[in-house]
């Protein structure tokens, strides 16, 4: 416990998945940029749910209909303030980060904004933040760009502002890398973007367990993120943009709960947010992303989050110094993602020693195989940190990749 309000073994309590033996050894997790473990409230706030408060929401006249809305707009509100929203209306509940990037670029394309336009993004996205704007861009007829990043693993901003014209539409970049763990100044790259007048979407997926999340202040035009990397299940995901964007732009599908009156003829839509949210939501697993919010908003997040940047930054240390061993990237801030290799060894097999030991990683090229071509690597092994991991898990890691040395090399 640090004197000032986290306290590790409290973070550990909440997840019950801590306790699993992996291979009859306890569990090393080190793998929450992939997904985060789940708290037992966050699990049992979806049980409840299903359990005695099933059912679909704006629709039914009865008691736990009324209740279920009631409370998914509760977990609306939730977000809303986590993210610094202005009001609820912002916020677009979605499954998860890839819907709510190709909500955006759909509707951007359908509202004809791209057409002859040019699209940026940079060399470290995420396939989710590259793939559904070639799709819009294929639609538009819009040219998709890279933008650079420098060997640190930062987005090279001059090469941005020349990139930047009138013919740019759209600039998509993740506010933090899932393989460097670079945290991008969103702020700064908003007012460019805007002053060429563009908008910037923002893929915070990787962001919201690093640095507060403020949507006022960063000034970007969309933030997409899922509920899965925040303590909260899988299938539910955010998409937040100012209500007048939201307002302007087309629907991105059709379906019940998203129209305001259909005929043959003609259809008008709902107010925003449901103008984007066709169908039944997924209710179960907003109330899940609500009450995960608030267990994240108890643990102290600027302690905790510090807590799982620390571990990472041993980790990055103890990793450079071991001789055979390349660590990639060093941006300036980062977050708790530590990219690695052992040399001449697949990324695969280093990560099938590790988990022999108990200790889970990613191996591969973390959905970003472009940037994959930029490090000159096809693949790397990452350990994720977060708030709930410890320094003995740190040296569990160490012990792990030397043993690896020692059998693959
Ligand atoms: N995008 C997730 C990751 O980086 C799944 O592992």
């Amino acid at each position: 416990m640090t004197s000032s309000g986290f306290s590790v073994e409290a973070a550990r309590a909440a997840i019950p998945q801590l306790k699993v033996q992996v291979r009859g050894k306890g569990l090393v997790y080190l793998d929450s940029g992939a997904t985060t473990l789940k708290p037992q409230s966050v699990i049992e706030r979806v049980s409840r749910y299903y359990l005695n408060e099933n059912s679909n929401v704006h629709r039914g006249a009865h008691y736990l209909a009324e209740a279920g809305t009631y409370a998914y707009e509760s977990a609306r509100q939730i977000v809303a303030d986590f993210v610094g929203a202005t009001t609820k209306e912002e916020i677009v509940f979605t499954r998860g980060t890839t819907e709510s990037l190709n909500l955006v670029a759909s509707a951007l394309s359908d509202s004809g904004r791209l057409k002859g336009k040019q699209i940026i993004v940079s060399e470290m996205e995420h396939h989710s933040n590259i793939v559904p704007w070639q799709l819009a861009a294929n639609r538009s007829g819009a040219t998709l760009v890279a933008v650079r990043i420098d060997d640190r693993g930062e987005i090279d901003r001059g090469h941005l502002r020349e990139l930047l014209g009138k013919q740019t539409a759209v600039v998509a970049l993740t506010a933090c890398s899932n393989v460097l763990g670079t945290i991008v100044p969103v702020k700064e790259i908003a007012a460019d973007v805007h002053a060429a007048g563009s908008l910037l979407v923002v893929d915070a997926a990787q962001s919201v367990t690093a640095e507060r999340v403020d949507v006022k202040s960063w000034d970007a035009d969309f933030v997409a993120f899922s509920g899965h990397k925040v303590f909260a299940p899988f299938g539910i995901g955010v998409l937040w943009a100012k209500k007048g964007i939201l307002e302007e732009l087309p629907p991105y599908q059709g379906g019940g709960s998203m129209i305001h009156q259909v005929t043959f003829e003609n259809t008008t839509w709902a107010d925003v947010p449901q103008k984007f949210e066709a169908g039944t939501p997924n209710v179960g697993g907003a109330l899940g992303l609500g009450e995960a919010i608030s267990w994240f908003q108890a643990q102290n997040p600027d302690l905790a989050m510090a807590h799982a940047k620390s571990l990472a930054e041993k980790a990055r240390q103890e990793l450079s110094a071991i001789e055979g061993v390349t660590v990639y990237g060093a941006p300036m801030k980062r977050t708790s993602i530590v990219a690695f290799n052992l040399n001449g060894v697949h990324a695969s097999d280093v990560a099938t020693v590790l988990d022999q030991q108990g200790i889970a990683v990613r191996a591969g090229h973390m959905c970003c195989q472009p940037l994959m071509v930029r490090l000159g690597t096809k693949a790397i092994v990452r350990a994720s940190f977060s708030i709930y991991n410890t320094a003995a898990e740190v040296e569990s890691l160490l012990v792990g990749v030397r043993k690896a040395k020692e059998m693959l090399n």
